[in-house]
């Protein structure tokens, strides 16, 4: 069994075709997909996803690249994270690459989600884009360790990684692993530990090859999973069991 650790299945592209997408999964042994909030309006919608099947969960957070939304704050993280459905706190984090050099409302943001964290017990969900440093520096003065979580489409360098591993934290690959032009980042995805490694599809975004430039799915994981297997020298079946195990004991859907 698969499970995709990080879609948008409320997002337009794929909000009306959710039987379909659950078909899909069944037949690709696609077992559970966590369903990643981006912006507290759309809270309830991604609620009511997770409730409709038992394959999916849900988690409550605030995207960096959301400038003009309704502000979290810690004590309206944790009250919504705590329905039993609610398995995280994200996405949060930093995204320097649209906003160049950031922006406090971002960092405080992002401090906002890991103190909810903390506080609900939850794990978190980092993106982290050309803020790596930052990135660190937050969840480390903040004591993110105490949760752990995963860096969430996972883009940037061995050293990144190796100081979030250190944090306790997990390293999640999307479809980008298998672009033709990601050898660095292949050669990062084959040096995470086997009890750190995640797999993602973000979609409906980064659809892997073979279906690169379509609509990304849930289904489209099996895709990751098999690109990670030939980099790594693991046995397909090898990398579905520990990427289960390991968000099934992160995430505890
Ligand atoms: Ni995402």
């Amino acid at each position: 069994m698969l499970v995709d650790s990080h879609c948008h299945l409320d997002f337009p592209e794929l909000a009306g075709r959710i039987d379909e997408l659950l078909a899909a999964m069944a037949e690709h042994d696609v077992g559970h997909a966590l369903c990643v909030c981006v912006a507290l309006p759309e809270f309830e919608q991604v609620l009511a996803l997770a409730q409709r099947d038992e394959r999916l969960s849900a988690s409550v957070g605030v995207h960096p690249d959301y400038p003009d939304t309704v502000e979290p704050d810690v004590d309206t993280l944790v009250r919504l994270a705590a329905h039993p459905k609610v398995v995280a706190i994200g996405e949060t984090g930093l995204e320097y690459y649209s906003t160049p050099g950031g922006a406090d409302w971002q960092r405080e943001r992002f401090r906002v989600h890991i103190r909810a964290a903390r506080r609900a017990g939850k794990p978190l969900i980092v993106h982290t884009r050309a803020a790596a440093a930052d990135t660190l520096q937050l969840l480390r003065d903040e004591g993110a360790e105490a949760v752990g979580g995963v860096m969430h489409c996972f883009t940037e360098d061995w050293e990144t990684a190796r100081a979030a591993l250190d944090l306790g934290f997990h390293v999640s690959f999307s479809g980008i692993v298998t672009f033709r032009n990601a050898a660095a980042l292949r050669e990062v995805a084959a040096k995470v530990p086997d009890d750190r490694l995640l797999i993602e599809t973000d979609a409906p975004y980064l659809a892997p090859v073979p279906n690169r430039g379509k609509t990304n799915e849930p289904a489209f994981v099996r895709f990751v999973a098999a690109c990670l297997a030939e980099l790594r020298g693991q046995a397909p079946e090898q990398i579905a069991k520990l990427t289960t195990d390991n968000f099934f004991r992160l995430f505890n859907p």
